[in-house]
């Protein structure tokens, strides 16, 4: 006998209408998880009742490194905890979050960092239903160096509010990481049952800096028309190496210094067992040396300590993904960043015992002149004759009036960039922000249009590392 005749009529339609309602259920679960994952909104801590949600954007992880602090001292208490980047599907779950903390950094000339770009083309124009009465802090990462102050955390707070969102206290500014507002931020958070000591030293995470000493240093322009560019080499003074991708960061804090870290790109592997910056010597305004690049690069003698941490660059790692060709722009010691990169695709080849394929690694470097500014040059032709540098362009703005800058470059070889760019090449940008990015920026712009920029950008096909 068949299910069909061994039911009657009516229990066969419920049993068909139960059917379809569970494995539709299971299908919106399924595909809600999906879009979680997707989306990776992390559940820090999980508990009964309404979730705090904490929801960042970080261009090189401060804001990014304060938000999981914060997210896992507000887990202390049992309270269930989410932790979201902004452009992942935060909002959906604002609306039954008890408080939602923000924690948002400005990027170059007033902007959102680059993951953020799409929710500010999505949301920030249009006021958004879903945040009625949602209540919140924000704390807005910046520099006062800078013209616009804080700017993408102001028009975040704006727009919240436009929603109806409710401050739970003033926003509050952080100026380069200073230790008095952070301070305020944790006695605003010791409200909600954390475990943050309110006036406590704000560190963005544990004091991790270790004491590193001088190895040696090099000059890497001699003669140059610019100021003295120099590899310096630094190791650990006591313990192993801490571990770092290509992309990451040296947080560096010289001894009798004002106490405030200066960041280096990290321009090697952890594999050679020291850390290498690539460093040019600032010259302030007033014609006096700028303290830690005058220091590493003058005044530390071999030996000499220092305090250093290494510090995760999210929005400039990419991974070594062999199968996909890789576009490097950069000019000055925009070779340090883009070097390490460089490295870990050398070694990824090496370890695939696969030639690199044809149109694969594509290097834009500028500089001043080309007899006296030609960083890394011995490894720079090494990967240009082993085929891991499918195509090198270096201008040289001192030597050649007609292509004297990256984007001239990019300019001129415009119809390559976009198959490149239509086969799936990732793009890396590493360097000066007012004048390099700013007119690299501009270039892609012109030749791939707005939105294809904005896409890369949005999925993290274009990164920077910018300064
Ligand atoms: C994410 C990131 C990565 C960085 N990577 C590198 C790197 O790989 N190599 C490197 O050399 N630097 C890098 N920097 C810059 C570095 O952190 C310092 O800002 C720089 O070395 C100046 O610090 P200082 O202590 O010597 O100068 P300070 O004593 O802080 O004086 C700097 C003064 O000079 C001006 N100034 C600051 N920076 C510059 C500049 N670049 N050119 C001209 N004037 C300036 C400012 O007005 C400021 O008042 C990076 C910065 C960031 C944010
Ligand atoms: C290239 C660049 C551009 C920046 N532009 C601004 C700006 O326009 N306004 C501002 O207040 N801060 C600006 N800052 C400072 C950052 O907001 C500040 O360093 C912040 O702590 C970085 O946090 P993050 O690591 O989470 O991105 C800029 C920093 C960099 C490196």
């Amino acid at each position: 006998m068949d299910l069909t005749t061994y039911l009657s009529g009516d229990a066969w339609r419920l049993w068909a209408a139960l059917s379809i309602t569970f494995a539709y259920t299971l299908f919106c679960y399924v595909l809600f998880h999906r879009a979680r994952n997707a989306g990776q909104i992390t559940v820090m801590q999980q508990g009964t009742g309404k979730p705090v949600l904490v929801v960042y954007a970080s261009q090189t992880g401060q804001a990014e490194s304060i938000a999981r602090h914060t997210a896992s001292e507000l887990s202390g208490n049992g309270t269930p905890v989410h932790l979201s980047r902004i452009d992942q599907p935060w909002l959906e779950d604002a609306a039954s979050a008890s408080r939602v903390f923000f924690i948002v950094s400005t990027a170059g000339d007033g902007s959102s960092p680059d993951h953020a770009l799409g929710f500010v083309h999505k949301q920030l124009d249009k006021p958004c239903a879903g945040l009625q009465g949602v209540r919140f802090g924000l704390l807005a990462l910046g520099d006062r160096n800078y013209p616009d102050f804080c700017a993408f955390g102001r028009r975040l707070d704006q727009w919240l509010q436009a929603c109806g969102a409710q401050p739970e206290f003033s926003r509050i500014e952080v100026d380069k990481l200073e230790g008095q507002a952070l301070a305020a931020w944790n006695g605003h958070l010791q409200g909600f049952g954390t475990k943050i000591q309110a006036g406590a030293p704000a560190a963005t995470e544990p004091d991790d800096y270790a004491e590193w000493r001088l190895l040696s240093r090099c000059c890497l322009n001699a003669g140059s028309p610019g100021s003295s560019m120099c590899k310096v080499v630094l190791q650990p003074v006591s313990g192993g190496l801490p571990q770092w991708h290509a992309g990451d960061l040296a947080d560096v804090l010289i001894p009798g210094g004002d106490g405030k870290p200066r960041s280096y790109s990290i321009s090697n592997l952890p594999d050679d067992n020291r850390i290498e910056l690539i460093v040019r010597s600032v010259v302030r305004e007033d014609g006096t040396s700028g303290q830690t690049s005058g220091w590493l690069n003058q005044h530390a003698q071999p030996g000499d300590a220092l305090k250093l941490r290494v510090r995760s660059n999210p929005g400039f790692n990419l991974g070594a993904d062999l199968s996909k060709p890789l576009i490097l722009i950069g000019a000055g010691t925009g070779i340090a960043g883009l070097r390490g990169h460089l490295q870990a695709r050398a070694k990824a080849f090496s370890a695939s015992a696969q030639p690199a394929p044809e149109h694969n690694t594509w290097l834009l470097f500028g500089e001043r002149s080309g007899r006296h500014d030609r960083p890394c040059h011995a490894e720079i032709d090494k990967w240009q004759h082993t085929r891991l540098l499918t195509r090198l362009d270096l201008s040289f703005s001192r030597d050649d009036p007609r292509t004297p800058y990256v984007q001239h470059h990019l300019q001129e070889h415009a119809k390559e960039l976009q198959e490149w760019v239509e086969n799936g090449a990732n793009i890396l940008v590493c360097g000066c922000a007012k004048t390099m990015a700013r007119s690299v920026d501009q270039s892609l712009r012109n030749i791939l249009g707005d939105a294809s920029v904005d896409d890369l950008l949005m999925s993290g096909r274009m990164r920077r590392d910018i300064f």
